[in-house]
């Protein structure tokens, strides 16, 4: 598929003609990476951060935030829930937190790996090479790290520096890879100022980049954050501004499956919280196979608020875990078993 026909997907809303790009993206789905939906237990570590993006709840700026980090005791009580219910990996995510020192979760991904048989994935944003290399050393498998747009002059606008730095992530992207990551990125779709045109160039970008595992979700205004009260001034031509909505993530997943077909895609909870009720679903049947229930304890959870109204944070990890299952199951797909690791990985290793 080309950039031409990208776009006309993207922009169709022929909802007959839709059904042809459900059904080939979870075609495209069945055949690659088939039936199983590997579950990674989410766990959000810390929600301090020393960033101020334009569009994110717990950005420096936001005052309004109670700040938190989770004890090493507190991260392994999370980690043995995912033990409990089965799950592959647990994915440690927190905000730009340099109390998340090198020597500190060093320690924690090797007691992670002596007493689990599970796969680490890191999410904790732009970090020294030198931690990066130090935590895979010490058994970190994966890392995500979000480019959230390939439009440079927007990604720019909505990411300021820290002084005197560069904030590149296609850098940190290829460091991932070279220092024997499994490597994760991903967008959000419907960014004040995200155009039809660079939404294809994304797309094409997950292949370009041979990323192992693709997060797309739906930018959700956050009231604290100058993006979320309309400050930045942020403006496509008519026409071209990329709505944030259900529809166009699904077709963003759908595409990205068709252009990538062995790579892990989640069905993200941003897409959960923006229809409730079938997001996931339909996340799941349009190309994901990759579910991440929150394990983060309830009293840290609605601390993490990236966007509003994130759906689980009404719940506990049980009840999410239960639920989940279920959907999974009622659509007919299988709950996955072992670590899940990217086949598109894996085969560049074999
Ligand atoms: N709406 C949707 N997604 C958001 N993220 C951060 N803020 C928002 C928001 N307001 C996403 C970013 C980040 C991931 C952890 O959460 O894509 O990479």
């Amino acid at each position: 598929m080309n950039k031409t026909e990208i776009l006309e997907w993207l922009k169709t809303d022929d909802t007959d003609k839709l059904q042809e790009l459900w059904q080939q993206a979870n075609e495209a789905r069945r055949t690659s990476v088939g039936e199983e939906v590997h579950l990674r237990g989410l766990i959000e570590v810390s929600n301090i951060c020393a960033r101020d993006c334009g569009y994110c709840g717990i950005r420096v700026g936001n005052r309004d935030v109670c700040r938190y980090r989770m004890s090493a005791d507190e991260i392994m009580e999370s980690v043995q829930l995912a033990v409990g219910f089965g799950y592959g990996t647990v994915v440690l995510q927190a905000g730009e937190d340099y109390g998340i020192s090198r020597e500190w979760l060093c320690d924690i991904i090797a007691r992670i790996k002596r007493d689990t048989p599970l796969a680490i994935t890191l999410s904790l944003g732009e970090r020294e090479d030198e931690e990066l290399v130090a935590w895979h050393q010490a058994g970190a498998d994966r890392y995500l790290l979000r480019f959230e747009t390939s439009n440079r002059e927007l990604y720019d606008r909505i990411h300021p520096p820290l002084p005197g730095r560069d904030s590149d992530r296609f850098l940190i992207l290829r460091r991932l890879r070279q220092i024997g990551y499994e490597v994760g990125s991903g967008i959000m779709v419907g960014i004040p100022g995200q155009s039809f045109d660079d939404l294809a160039n994304d797309i094409l970008l997950f292949r370009e980049y041979d990323i192992d595992m693709v997060g797309i979700g739906p930018y959700i205004p956050h009231p604290g954050t100058p993006l979320g009260m309309s400050q930045a001034d942020l403006q496509c031509p008519p026409g071209e501004q990329v709505p944030g909505t259900e529809l166009m993530t699904c077709k963003v997943v759908a595409l990205t499956r068709i252009l990538c077909p062995l790579i892990n895609i989640p069905s993200t909870t941003a897409l959960a919280t923006i229809n409730r009720t079938e997001g996931r679903e339909h996340g799941l049947s349009r190309g994901a196979n990759i579910v991440m229930p929150n394990l983060t304890p309830k009293k840290y959870r609605e601390l993490y608020e990236i966007y509003p109204a994130k759906a689980s944070c009404d719940e506990n990890a049980d009840e999410s875990n239960a639920r989940i299952k279920k959907q999974i199951c009622i659509m007919g797909r299988v709950i996955g078993t072992g670590r899940g690791d990217s086949p598109n990985r894996k085969n560049k290793a074999a």
